[in-house]
């Protein structure tokens, strides 16, 4: 029997977030990074993540917008770039605006013609999550767009993915839940949920318990998936 829905995180799962500092550093009024932009792109990642996680432990939260520009600071301060303004501002402007990874559109038309709801769980603010949506192009394929807002806290904490469970009204073993990050993946299903884990980057597993239901290497295969459970 096919699952109720399929649930995706958003950011390294649907849009890829190396894309903006990429996309900077191929133009020209942004050279400082031309040599190290992957290094950049990392950092940026590791602090956003590293602060969602923080915060999520001290109760201080702040939206993901806020940590999205947080981490960037650490990043550009990190390679002595925190007096580029214009190449901060261009990064966040990239990011606002990630395209989605080539296979989305397809697979999202292909759940939907198999009567499987789609939706994204992310930590992303309601404001962000909406741009990078509609430049993606893909607000049609998708029945909702579920942030961690509404409760305050972010991923991995179980009441983001009950968010899931009350929107579409059915038990954690409904759902397929889709990410490309590992931690994410244990705490959802941790949850109850199924999963499949997109690793892109042939990344070893998070030693977290509760191990993806499926590995893939990007998302083409899933509607199939969703329909063979
Ligand atoms: C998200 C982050 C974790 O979209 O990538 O929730």
């Amino acid at each position: 029997m096919p699952v109720t829905a399929c649930i995706f995180d958003a950011y390294g799962t649907l849009f890829d977030v190396s894309a903006a500092a990429r996309e900077a550093a191929a133009e020209p009024g942004n050279y400082p990074i031309a040599e190290s932009w992957q290094r950049l792109a990392f950092d940026w990642r590791r602090k956003q993540l590293e602060y969602s996680w923080l915060r999520a432990i001290t109760g201080e939260h702040k939206d993901f917008w806020q940590i999205t520009a947080d981490g960037l600071d650490w990043a550009l301060d990190a390679q002595s770039l925190s007096g580029q303004p214009a190449l901060r501002d261009r990064l966040l402007a990239l990011y606002w605006n990630l395209s989605a990874y080539p296979e989305v559109p397809g697979m999202l038309s292909r759940l939907k013609q198999a009567g499987i709801a789609t939706a994204i769980l992310s930590n992303g603010s309601p404001d962000m999550l909406d741009a990078a949506v509609r430049s993606a192009g893909i607000e049609a394929l998708l029945d909702d767009v579920l942030s961690v807002e509404s409760v305050g806290i972010f991923k991995p904490a179980p009441q983001v993915y009950g968010l899931a469970t009350t929107r579409f009204d059915c038990p954690p073993g409904a759902i397929l839940f889709v990410s490309s990050n590992g931690w994410d993946i244990a705490g959802a299903a941790g949850f109850g949920f199924l999963t499949a884990w997109v690793n892109r980057a042939g990344e070893p597993p998070d030693r977290l318990g509760h191990p993806p239901h499926e590995e893939l290497t990007d998302l083409t295969t899933i509607p199939d998936i969703a329909a063979a459970i």
